[in-house]
């Protein structure tokens, strides 16, 4: 009798070697019962398309892509990106069909999405202000418009980004009320506010904004680190009720690909909690 092959899947990046995608997959794979074999590819910087098609020549059934090959994936998947990923400018999860035709889609968004309702901060409703205008914000922004916020608006330090990807995003969801401005110009009470900029990532360089946040509200930092971020700490300072970094959203948008590839959605909070356990280990 012969069995089946276990399906292969990976990240591609450049560096890849810090990726949690592997440890994440896996441990979606034993709370669903799905076996799989997950692992990590070092793509040349110029050799993305041919390490890709190398995979899925090999049997490979589906990739995350991370950086920085998220916009190549454009011209690889062509006319089969999906419209998320479309508006986003970037994918990071790719699949073949049966005829071996890549598909793209950008699951970052809908992670964050998954993430606010495991907090039970859930757009719906909500008064959204999105700090950033680069290609973090521009992921997350389909989501929220799609998730049926109140409202949603884009701050950016040079607010022609910021208008710009509102702009990009007029006809999305057009129910929704969106605007654009600077960093500098934020007016009004905000139940959600999401920090996509990269300034966490910069510890000398913090985002310096004055905000109102709303009773019980969340401020949400989509970096994660051992330490409370900059973002996060000024937030509690300026009287955000809730922080959360974006370990959840990591977690929550390879649950989304997951669900591409498998048909099951898998539970985020369990593998979260294991997730934070298995990092303060490393
Ligand atoms: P990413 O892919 O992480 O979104 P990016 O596309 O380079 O990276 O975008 C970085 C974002 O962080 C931009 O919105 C940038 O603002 P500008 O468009 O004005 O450059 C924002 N950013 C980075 N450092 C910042 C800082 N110290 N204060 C405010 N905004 C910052």
């Amino acid at each position: 009798m012969t069995t089946a092959p276990i399906p292969r899947f990976a990240v591609i990046g450049h560096p890849v070697a810090h990726s949690q995608s592997p440890w994440i997959h896996h441990a979606f794979g034993q709370q669903t019962g799905i076996a799989l074999k997950y692992e990590k590819i070092l793509a040349p910087l110029d050799g993305f398309r041919a390490t890709v098609d190398t995979f899925f020549g090999e049997g490979g059934r589906g990739l995350n892509v991370t950086l920085p090959f998220k916009e190549e994936t454009w011209t690889l998947a062509g006319e089969r990106l999906s419209p998320r990923a479309r508006l986003a400018g970037a994918a990071n999860t790719l699949w073949i069909d049966a005829s071996g035709a890549i598909h793209a889609c950008n699951t970052d968004g809908a992670g964050l999405v998954m993430d606010l309702e495991r907090l039970g901060h859930a757009p719906r409703g909500r008064r959204v202000l999105l700090l950033g205008a680069g290609g973090a914000a521009r992921g997350a922004l389909p989501a929220l418009l799609e998730a049926g916020s109140a409202r949603v608006h884009v701050a950016n330090r040079s607010p022609e980004k910021a208008e710009r990807l509102c702009a990009d995003m007029a006809d999305y969801a057009v129910d929704v009320p969106r605007s654009a401005g600077a960093l500098t110009t934020i007016a009004g009470q905000w139940d959600l506010v999401i920090n996509a900029t990269s300034s966490s990532l910069s510890a000398h360089r913090p985002l310096a904004v004055q905000l109102s946040y709303a009773a019980g509200a969340l401020a949400y930092d989509m970096v994660y680190a051992a330490q409370e971020t900059a973002f996060l700490g000024e937030a509690r300072r300026q009287g955000a009720a809730s922080c959360a970094d974006g370990l959840g959203m990591l977690v929550g948008q390879a649950a989304v690909s997951f669900e591409i590839w498998h048909g099951v959605r898998p539970r985020i909070a369990p593998v979260l909690q294991a997730l934070r356990r298995h990092l303060m280990q490393q």
